[in-house]
């Protein structure tokens, strides 16, 4: 099958400092990937690159088999979801309605269709009585998973969870874990985590892809990164 993304020999700076070189990777449709690494290695970076939110010094990426740069891909940007790390909702708005921002803004669905998918996703992460709720008014586990509702409002093939679970309890963390996995099985959803927790890669993730440094030192299954003998990766799985 072929990779949903396809990144080659890709560069990324701020200003002269190079955050991430020498990417070159693969992510198959249809899996959960998890992009490991330390704080500061350029995990948000190279999620920031792939949607364009920060320019690329040098290589190519490929989404859907089409280049980011391209004019074409921005007809496919509808096709990607993403989580921000800090769920970036609108404070000022209620749950539903920070949900129904990309339907309004991509479909000329009638409000009472767009009702209807408001309350579809609101089912799906578990927030059905929250949807007249500010983002003020929940706790970090349910903002989080608000803002997977908006992410998910237009159906996306291609999502992207920036630090899904940090921070929350392991309670918490696992039903988020169940969510994700729900998402690919039953919508067969593609789905990028960047995360520093290793239960949660340990549950949920069939790729993972460590990073140090803005370099990639690994790639593979759960299985294989714990057998690696590679220093940074047995001190990343030791401290944490
Ligand atoms: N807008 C920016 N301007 C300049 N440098 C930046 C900017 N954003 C990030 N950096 C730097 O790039 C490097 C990678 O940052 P990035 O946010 O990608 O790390 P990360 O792996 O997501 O870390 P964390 O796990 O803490 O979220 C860091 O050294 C950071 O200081
Ligand atoms: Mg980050």
């Amino acid at each position: 099958m072929e990779p949903i993304i396809e990144i080659n020999d890709l560069e990324v700076k701020y200003g002269d400092f190079t955050v991430l070189e020498d990417i070159n990777l693969m992510i198959p449709e249809g899996k959960i990937t998890a992009i490991l690494g330390g704080s500061g290695c350029g995990k948000t970076t190279l999620i920031k690159s792939l949607l364009q939110l920060q320019p690329i010094a040098q290589g190519s990426i490929k989404i859907f088999q089409t280049d980011v740069d391209s004019s074409d891909f921005r007809n496919q940007l509808t096709k990607i979801g993403m989580v921000f790390q800090n769920g970036a909702l609108l404070n000022s708005l209620s749950v539903a309605e920070n949900i129904s921002i990309p339907l309004k803004q991509h479909t000329n669905l009638p409000d009472k269709i767009i009702n209807q998918i408001i309350d579809a996703k609101l089912n799906l992460v578990n927030l059905e009585e929250s949807g007249s709720l500010l983002p003020s008014e929940l706790s970090g586990g349910m903002k989080k998973r608000a803002a997977v509702a908006r992410a998910i409002a237009l159906d996306p093939r291609l999502l992207f969870c920036d630090e899904p679970s940090a921070g929350l309890d392991p309670i918490t963390s696992a039903s988020l874990d169940n969510l994700l996995v729900k998402l690919k099985q039953q919508l067969e959803m593609t789905i990028v985590i960047v995360t520093h927790e290793l239960s949660s890669v340990r549950r949920i993730a069939d790729n993972i892809v460590f990073l140090h440094d803005g370099r990639i030192l690994f790639q593979g299954s759960y299985e294989q990164i714990q057998h690696s003998n590679i220093g940074e990766i047995i001190q990343f799985f030791s401290s944490n």
